[in-house]
């Protein structure tokens, strides 16, 4: 077992099990969409430490994150894959937005809301920048990837989609 942390929550995953796996069966706040397709990008996220516990980036991740994102630590967690037992820490792209919007909409007391907004739209920005800077070839290797069908309709079990996405909600009130 390795342990886990989402979103500075702890939980464990097993070696060969795929970080958005361990997060979906803990409720941890991060997109999935497409199944482990490697397609929506919904499951991006930060490694904060050890990233060397991980597989390399795959096809996937190297078509949606430019170098300068995998060399800092981005990765699709359906993609990355557990391959030791040390520590793994992960900020979920969709916690961290998350956690900037309430600094934006309900700021620490003293603060003010609007000081907090330039990091938010950085962070949006620079992601359109990366997706404009990887286009078409990311949306070209995708579809030659998983076929135009698994692209276009991504959701394999909607069933299974909605009661994580409760769970998720759940677990954030
Ligand atoms: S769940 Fe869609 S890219 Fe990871």
């Amino acid at each position: 077992m390795a342990t886990i942390i989402i979103n500075d929550e702890s939980m464990e995953g097993k070696v060969g099990e795929r970080l958005l796996n361990v997060a979906r069966h803990n409720g941890a706040h991060i997109g999935f969409i497409c199944d482990n397709a490697g397609t929506c990008q919904g499951c991006r996220c930060q490694v904060l430490a050890g990233a060397e516990h991980l597989n390399p980036p795959t096809e996937a991740e190297q078509s949606w994150l430019p170098a300068e994102r995998l060399a800092e630590g981005q990765r699709l967690a359906c993609q990355a894959i557990i391959h030791g037992h040390g520590e793994i820490r992960v900020l979920s792209r969709a916690e961290e937005l998350r956690r900037m919007v309430q600094a934006v909409v309900r700021p620490p007391s003293g603060a003010r809301g609007l000081d907090n907004l330039p990091p938010l739209l950085t962070t949006l920005g620079q992601q359109v920048t990366d997706q404009l800077a990887l286009f078409p070839q990311n949306v070209i290797s995708n579809l030659r990837r998983v076929g135009l069908r698994r692209f276009a309709f991504p959701v394999l079990d909607r069933k299974r989609l909605f009661a994580d996405v409760a769970r998720v909600r759940e677990r954030q009130q």
